[in-house]
């Protein structure tokens, strides 16, 4: 069946509409600065990818409960704590097309707000008082933290393998999409098994998605992204597409990226002639090979799952994160 986002979206329209208005109240607090970079935020917009798979996943399992509307909200409360945070570290000072909250409340008052984005997350998640629920966040949200932190250590260094960038991408973000697969197994009481399995469902999603944001820092615009481009090598972070180009390319390939990584600008080596030796050793096109993969393992997953609309929605997912262009 035919499906384009739009469907797919509207599949879910009403959840969502209610996992806004969730959002947006857990965002309320007096201290103004907090509902103020909470808002911000939120009101910029974002794919809302990460709810948006979740309720479709509770739609396939049987039904969207109250419980999955807030599990919905929790994962997307995450991820803009996680991206608050991820932007102080990147020195990122576009978001969602708008100044980030860094560049406009500075570092020290962003790094706050991310705190208590994070700790309002877990209080709306303790609200269900669901073990389980509150050990798979818990767990999620160190794996992401773990996973920063992974990358920090590595930075500068174009001789990292590709295992490790795999396992950076697999807890910086593949871990929060397992979240959003296996946290609707765990409201409608599913068995331990069925809940991992799709917990690996989401995390193939989550792969791919980190894969490809990892192409368009190289190849898009910062317009039609809305975050800075260019900015992972600029901060000193290899990313697969650029391993993948030191290996097939020659020994002067290496040096230019190293010599990126170690002036952390482009003034040297520009960006041109990166993305130039990237994709004349294939780095671009084996990333996508790669994302594709993960993508075809998750749609593979789902077959076992009964057929229905909301499986069909959640297969074409893939198709959409491969072909993003924001
Ligand atoms: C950005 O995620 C962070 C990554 C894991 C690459 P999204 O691309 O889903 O960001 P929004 O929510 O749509 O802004
Ligand atoms: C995503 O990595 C890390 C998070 C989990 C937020 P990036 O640093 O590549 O994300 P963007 O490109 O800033 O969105
Ligand atoms: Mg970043
Ligand atoms: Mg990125």
């Amino acid at each position: 069946m035919e499906m384009n986002p739009q469907d797919i979206y509207q599949l879910i329209a009403p959840e969502l509409a209610l996992v806004e208005e969730e959002l947006l109240r857990y965002t309320q607090s007096e201290i103004t600065p907090i509902s103020e970079i909470g808002e911000y935020l939120l009101n910029a917009g974002g794919k809302r990818l990460r709810p948006a798979l979740l309720l479709l996943t509770a739609k396939m399992l049987g039904a969207v409960s109250p419980m999955a509307i807030r599990l919905a909200a929790v994962v997307e409360f995450i991820h803009n704590a996680t991206l608050v945070h991820d932007d102080i570290i990147d020195a990122a000072d576009t978001r969602r097309g708008r100044p980030s909250a860094n560049s406009h409340w500075g570092n020290s008052m962003t790094v706050l707000a991310g705190d208590w984005l994070y700790m309002r997350s877990f209080a709306l998640a303790l609200g269900e008082k669901n073990l389980e629920v509150l050990n798979t966040l818990i767990d999620i949200t160190q794996k992401m933290v773990e996973g920063e932190l992974l990358q920090l250590t590595y930075l500068g260094r174009s001789e990292v393998t590709e295992q490790q960038l795999l396992d950076i991408v697999e807890r910086k973000t593949a871990y929060l999409f397992s979240g959003c697969t296996k946290l609707p197994a765990i409201a409608a009481g599913m068995n331990h098994g069925s809940a991992e399995r799709l917990a690996e469902i989401g995390k193939s999603l989550g792969m791919a998605f980190q894969l490809v944001d990892d192409l368009l820092d190289l190849t898009s615009t910062k317009d039609v992204l809305g975050k800075p481009v260019a900015n992972d090598l600029k901060e000193g972070k290899m990313t697969l597409p650029v391993l993948f180009a030191i290996r097939n390319g020659n020994q002067e390939d290496t040096l230019k990226v190293q010599s990126v990584l170690d002036e952390r600008d482009f003034r040297f080596v520009d960006r041109a002639e990166i993305l130039k030796l990237v994709e004349r050793s294939d780095g671009l096109h084996r990333t996508r090979e790669l994302a594709a993969e993960y993508a075809s393992r998750a749609i593979h997953m789902l077959e076992e799952f009964p057929p229905s609309i909301f499986r069909d929605a959640i297969v074409r997912i893939p198709e959409f994160i491969l072909n993003r262009n924001a």
